[in-house]
C-alpha cells in the first residue's frame, strides 16, 4: 500500500506535458487485436489501467510488449478467446475486447464486469448492439459467453450514448459482412481517436464524433504506427489544480478543444485562460468566485470524470454551488473525505451542494476511487498544513508519474510506501 504526504499552500508554477489518453489507449489496445498487422502505439501513459490490459493482451497470445514510451503489439499468434476472470474485474473496460475476440475468434468469454466505485456499470447496451450483429449471448455461472457464425452489419439504436458500447460495437462491425450504422452513438474525442486508429489499419469507419457512426466491413486489416490523442481528463485535472493552488501553470499537448466545457467554467470562477496553438496558459489568484450550478452530461457536456476535481475546487471558492452528477450512481465517495478538511458539502441524491470555505485544512484521507483520489491530492495541495491521502492505487490507474509532474509545478507532494 502507498501514500502521499503532502504539504499544502504552495502556488503553482511551471509547464507540464499532457499524456496521451487513457480512455483512447484503452479501446485502441482492444482493437490491435482485431489484426495480424504489427501495431505501435507511441507516448502511451506508464499506468496500471494500460499495464493490466497488456497483461490481458498478453494471456491472449498477443505479444504486447512496452518499448520506452511505446507499446508494440503483434496479435497474429493470439489463440484465447477468454478474458481471465481476476483481469476482467481489475479492468472493467476490459469488456470492449469482446468485440475484438468476436470478430477474431467468432467466440468470447468474459466474467461479468459487475460494478465498480463509481456506480453498476452495466453492459446491456455492449450486449444488445453486438445482437444485433448476430452474436449469440449466454450468461451462466458469472460469465458472458459469445459466438456467432458470421458477424452481420445492422442498424443499432443505442439507448443512451454509452462510450464502451459505442466501442465494442464499432469493433465487432470493422470486419462484418456488409453496413453498420450506429445511431445514438457516444461523441467523446476518445471516439473519434479509435475511428482514426481502425481506419490507419485498413477499416472503412465514418461519423465519429457526430452520434452517428457508419462501417463498411471490410475483409482484411493491417498494421500501422499511432499517436492517440492527449489526455483531457488529466489536462483538466491539472488545470483544476492551478485553479484551486493558484499560480500559473502552462499545458503542453493540452487538446484545448475537448475540454472547452472545463474551461468556460474556470472562466467563470475568474481564472485567466488564454490558449496558443495546443498550449493552455491558466493564471488564477486562488480566490475565486463560485459557479453556481455544474450538471455531468455525455460528451460534449460537463465530463463526468472532472466531477469530483471541479467539486474540490467549488468548496474553496465564494458563494455557493450545486454539482449533478447524472451518468453514475455513486460518484461522491471522496465527498466525506473533503469533509474531513474542512469542507461545506452535502449530497442528496445525484447533487452535491456546496457552500465555499476560505481554505482546506490538512487531513488523512482515503481515495476511494481514480478520479475521487485525484481531487483529494488537488485539495490536499491547495490546504493548510499537512495531509496524508491513502490507497492512491486508485490514482495510478490513470495518472502517470502524478506526483512527478506536480512536484515539477512546485507541489509539496512525495510517495511513502505504508
Ligand atoms: C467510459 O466508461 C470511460 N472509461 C469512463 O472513464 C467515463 O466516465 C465514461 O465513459 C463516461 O464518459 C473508459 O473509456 C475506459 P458509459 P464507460 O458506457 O464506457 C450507462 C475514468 O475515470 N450504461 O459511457 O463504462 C452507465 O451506467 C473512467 O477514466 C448502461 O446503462 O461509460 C452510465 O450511466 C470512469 N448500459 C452511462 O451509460 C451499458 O451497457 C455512461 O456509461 C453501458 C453503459
Amino acid at each position: 500500500m502507498e501514500k502521499y504526504v503532502i504539504n499544502g499552500g504552495n502556488k503553482l508554477y511551471g509547464s507540464v506535458k499532457i499524456q496521451s489518453a487513457k480512455n483512447s489507449v484503452l479501446p485502441i489496445l482492444a482493437a490491435a487485436v482485431l489484426t495480424d498487422g504489427k501495431v505501435t502505439i507511441t507516448n502511451v501513459p506508464h499506468i496500471s489501467d494500460v499495464r493490466n490490459m497488456v497483461k490481458i493482451l498478453t494471456r491472449l497470445g498477443c505479444s504486447a510488449v512496452f518499448d520506452g514510451e511505446n507499446i508494440i503489439i503483434d496479435s497474429s499468434s493470439a489463440d484465447c478467446f477468454e478474458i481471465p476472470s481476476g483481469l476482467a474485474h481489475e479492468l472493467r473496460s476490459s469488456v470492449f475486447l469482446l468485440g475484438s475476440l468476436i470478430s477474431r475468434f467468432k467466440m468470447a468469454k468474459i466474467a461479468f464486469p459487475g460494478g465498480c466505485d463509481i456506480g453498476l456499470r452495466p453492459v446491456d447496451l455492449h450486449l444488445t448492439g453486438l445482437k444485433r450483429l448476430g452474436v449469440e449471448i449466454t450468461e451462466k455461472n458469472g460469465y458472458i459467453l459469445c459466438k456467432c457464425e458470421k458477424l452481420t452489419g445492422n442498424e443499432i439504436m443505442l439507448d443512451c450514448p454509452s462510450v464502451g458500447a459505442t466501442e465494442n460495437i464499432m469493433l465487432a462491425a470493422v470486419k462484418a459482412e456488409g453496413t453498420t450504422v450506429i445511431k445514438n452513438a457516444a461523441r467523446e474525442p476518445e471516439i473519434e481517436d479509435l475511428q482514426k486508429f481502425l481506419n490507419a489499419i485498413g477499416a472503412k469507419v465514418l461519423g465519429a464524433g457526430s452520434g452517428t457512426i457508419v462501417i463498411e466491413g471490410v475483409k482484411t486489416l493491417g498494421g500501422t504506427e499511432f499517436q492517440p490523442i492527449s489526455d483531457r481528463i488529466e489536462a483538466g485535472t491539472f488545470l483544476v489544480a492551478a485553479a484551486m493552488c493558484g499560480g500559473e501553470v502552462q499545458l503542453e499537448c493540452a487538446g484545448a478543444e475537448n475540454i472547452s466545457s472545463l474551461l468556460h467554467k474556470l472562466r467563470e470562477n475568474g481564472c485567466n485562460i488564454h490558449i496558443k496553438n495546443d498550449k493552455i496558459m491558466l493564471e488564477s489568484s486562488r480566490r475565486l468566485t463560485s459557479v453556481k450550478s455544474i450538471e455531468t452530461q455525455p460528451y460534449p457536456g460537463f465530463p463526468t470524470d472532472l466531477q469530483a476535481q471541479i467539486t474540490a475546487l467549488c468548496c474553496i471558492c465564494k458563494g455557493q454551488s450545486i454539482i449533478t452528477e447524472n451518468l453514475f450512481e455513486t460518484r461522491f465517495k471522496y465527498v466525506p473525505e473533503l469533509r474531513k478538511m474542512g469542507a461545506d458539502i452535502t449530497v442528496i441524491d445525484r447533487s452535491a451542494f456546496v457552500r465555499g470555505v476560505d481554505r482546506f485544512k490538512g487531513a488523512t484521507v482515503v481515495a476511494h476511487d481514480l478520479r475521487g483520489g485525484a481531487a483529494l491530492v488537488l485539495a490536499a495541495l491547495a490546504a493548510e498544513g499537512r495531509s496524508e491521502v491513502l490507497d492512491i492505487s486508485h490514482i495510478d490507474r490513470g495518472y502517470g508519474s502524478f506526483e512527478h509532474k506536480l512536484r515539477a509545478i512546485g507541489g509539496d507532494i512525495v510517495r511513502v510506501v505504508v
